[in-house]
């Protein structure tokens, strides 16, 4: 099996690159060590950041993911803020704001950062489109899943499994595995 390490400290995001990159023979071993997070209004310099960073200061190899929610109707909110609003504001405050809107699409996106000691970080991104629910549902999943209605179910009502067949996630780790064959 090949190692690989996942800097984070996201129990949610890294349960799920554990299990997806796993099913492709590869053992991910979490460093919680973190690592500088740019203020951008992009989330692929967040990462290319945080991978260089976080590998030269461990010497390895390293990948990190930044993520978001990005809400059409609020012009992309909370989008590179997705962590500020879910720790100070969290989902119920999130339904506040969309209360009467309509326009309810929204796109989660993930970035993976990879770097190697001395070399240039590389990001890779998937996105997956959805709609923002009209209230929580689903004990599955962490942060904004349960209110990320994707085809009529939140992913947090789907479960890692299912969510980890369609995610943002997945689709930049595709991309990732792609690149490094
Ligand atoms: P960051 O990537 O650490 O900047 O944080 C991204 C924010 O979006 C955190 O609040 C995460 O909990 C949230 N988030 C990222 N990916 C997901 C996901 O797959 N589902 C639900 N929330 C997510």
């Amino acid at each position: 099996m090949r190692k690989i390490v996942f800097v984070t400290g996201n129990k949610g995001k890294f349960r799920e690159v554990k299990d997806i990159l796993a099913s492709k023979g590869f053992e991910v071993v979490q460093n919680t060590d973190g690592y500088p997070e740019l203020q951008e209004d992009t989330l692929e310099p967040i990462a290319a950041y945080g991978a260089k960073w976080a590998s030269s200061k461990l010497g390895l190899p390293v990948i990190v993911d930044d993520s978001g929610l990005f809400i059409n109707a609020l012009n992309g909110f909370p989008g590179p803020y997705s962590a500020f609003v879910e720790k100070n504001l969290g989902n119920s405050r999130v339904l506040k704001v969309m209360e009467g809107e309509t326009e309810r699409s929204a796109v989660f996106k993930s970035v993976i950062g990879y770097c190697e000691p001395g070399g240039e970080p590389l990001t890779f991104t998937g996105t997956v489109k959805g709609n923002i629910a009209f209230e929580e549902l689903g004990a599955g999943g962490f942060g904004y899943d349960p209110i990320f209605d994707y085809n009529g179910k939140t992913f947090g009502e789907l479960g890692d499994e299912v969510k980890n067949k369609v995610s943002h996630r997945r689709r930049a780790l595709d991309k990732f595995l792609e690149w490094l064959e």
